[in-house]
């Protein structure tokens, strides 16, 4: 049989293996991690993560050829193929601090491959990171002088959170990139063996190391790109009185341009997409493309701008100021059908808001208590490491903050409601009912446009939706400030 190993069982390694372990029954796949509490939730019922779908398939083959252990160099020294799916996390201090990634984890799963393996061994770098990066493991792992042979593939994942059992199931593309080597293009033809039990040949594309490594930072970098371009009409429709749906609506119709992704919000969040970009831009920059770098890192400026003009749409209209008064926000995972919250607009949303002494009362149906007080108490890019898993003082601003059990509770006595994950059950909510309980005038603040604005309005509510034709109440204030 052969053997798998995944380092990492985070929201990549876990889906991702658990895929091939019910594609492939004739392969044994073992997905190692150094965190004992997230390993012993993936052998519990209650897995790690929330993602639709991934309980069955978990369920359908733990035990009989998927594992889940702390034992990683166990597993690592006993696989033919080895993934790698650790952190990449941007760096918080020394050069590059802010933009390059942080390969600290890479290098020390790296070294660890390096000093356990006695026999030869495909490495697959499927964590994202700066291109080049193969050449580095490759010099990292040819210090191993015990006549262990390894090939480097890059296989970047394309997966999104919320679709990812989707998404792997029937993928777009899988990318393998490799050396033009025989012997790398060996190891390409047995990665490519593993996705061809379920994926068609003609989605499975095969490139150099460095196209694979850099298309994965391409592709965020154009998803993202496409959103800020979206946020930046938002704030022209607002301006002018056009509606951004019906704007997304008539370019998507171009089939050059496409409907998909082009929902206005209150800004991107995820893992992926500022990281990504922070670290092409940084990667840019030290090849002396200062253009290239300034054109991409207009695309998180953008970002920020619109989360900050959404805080200040708030306090504008709440007659300048939210001290002392409840808001209600509802959702805070960085998107709908997960409870992942890394780099979630709601943080910074929160957080502009509670620098203006609001109460937050806070209902998100998938995300803890725990989880909010602690991403309101984080520095930025600290979420991004294991440690997060460690005890962290709280920040005195959380003492703002109340999380409720659902969003009636939430608003209840509010003078303002944020929308900011476009939960379906958003769209349901008996708002009559909501506008009763809150205090009048009552608000609505929609950052991912899932609310009727007409039927809002009827109601009696005054209403800001991202991008839409603006409630009279909000004509003649200031539009926004650049952070
Ligand atoms: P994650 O934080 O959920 O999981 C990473 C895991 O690696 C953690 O559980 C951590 O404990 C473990 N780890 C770190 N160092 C280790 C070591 N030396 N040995 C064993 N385990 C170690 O992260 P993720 O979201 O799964 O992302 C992993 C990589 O995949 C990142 O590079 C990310 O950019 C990329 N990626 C993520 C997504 C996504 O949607 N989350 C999609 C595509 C690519
Ligand atoms: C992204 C990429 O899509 C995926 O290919 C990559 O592997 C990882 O990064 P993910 O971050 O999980 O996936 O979710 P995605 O659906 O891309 O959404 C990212 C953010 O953009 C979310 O906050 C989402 O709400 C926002 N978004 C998305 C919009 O604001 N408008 C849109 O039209 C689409």
């Amino acid at each position: 049989m052969v053997k798998i190993c995944c380092i990492g069982a985070g929201y990549v390694g876990g889906p991702t293996m658990a895929m091939i372990a019910l594609k492939c029954p004739d392969i044994e796949v073992a997905v190692v991690d150094i965190s004992v509490p997230r390993i012993a939730a993936w052998n519990s019922e209650v897995l790690p993560i929330f993602e639709p779908g991934l309980d069955e398939v978990v369920k359908a083959c733990r035990s009989r050829n998927l594992f889940f252990s702390t034992d990683v160099e166990k597993h690592v020294s006993e696989a033919g193929i080895v993934f790698v799916s650790v952190n990449t996390p941007t760096k918080t201090r020394g050069l590059g601090a802010g933009k390059a990634a942080d390969l600290t984890y890479w290098e020390s799963a790296a070294r660890m491959i390096a000093d356990v393996s006695k026999s030869d061994k495909i490495v697959v770098e499927k964590s994202t990171v700066p291109v080049k990066t193969a050449e580095a493991i490759e010099k990292i792992l040819s210090h191993n002088n015990k006549g262990v042979s390894f090939q480097i593939l890059s296989n970047p994942e394309f997966l999104a959170e919320g679709t990812a059992m989707e998404d792997l199931k029937s993928p777009d593309r899988v990318l393998i990139g490799g050396r033009e080597t025989p012997a790398g293009r060996k190891a390409v033809q047995a990665l490519k063996a593993v996705y061809a039990h379920w994926v068609p040949e003609d989605r499975i594309l095969t490139t150099n190391l460095w196209s694979a490594e850099l298309s994965k930072l391409a592709a965020n970098a154009f998803l993202a790109q496409r959103i800020s371009s979206i946020n930046a009409m938002s704030a022209l429709c607002e301006s002018t009185g056009a509606d951004v749906a019906e704007v997304a609506y008539a370019i998507g119709k171009d089939s050059r341009i496409g409907s998909r992704f082009l929902n206005a919000s209150v800004g991107f969040g995820g893992s992926c997409f500022q990281k990504d970009i922070l670290n092409l831009v940084y990667i840019c920059e030290c090849n002396g493309l200062i253009d290239i770098a300034n054109y991409w890192k207009q695309v998180v400026q953008i970002n920020d701008y619109q989360k900050s003009r959404f805080v200040q749409r708030v306090v504008s209209s709440m007659f300048n100021t939210v001290s002392g008064k409840k808001i209600a926000v509802l959702g805070f995972a960085f998107k709908k059908d997960t409870g992942d919250t890394r780099e979630t607009p709601a943080i910074d949303v929160c957080n502009g808001l509670l620098g203006d002494k609001a109460l937050l009362s806070i209902y998100d149906p998938q995300v803890t208590e725990q989880q909010i007080r602690r991403d309101l108490s984080m520095n930025k890019f600290d979420w991004d490491h294991p440690q997060h898993l460690q005890p962290l003082n709280l920040s005195d601003s959380v003492n703002l903050v109340q999380v409720s059990k659902d969003a009636y509770e939430a608003t209840k006595n509010a003078h303002g409601l944020c929308i900011l994950t476009e939960w379906d059950e958003f769209r349901k909510l008996d708002y009559q009912k909501i506008y009763q309980q809150m205090q009048k005038p009552a608000f609505v603040f929609d950052g991912r446009n899932v609310a009727n604005v007409v039927e809002l309005r009827k109601i009696g509510f005054i209403v800001y939706s991202i991008g839409k034709p603006l409630d009279p109440w909000m004509r003649d204030l200031p539009a926004a400030s650049s952070f």
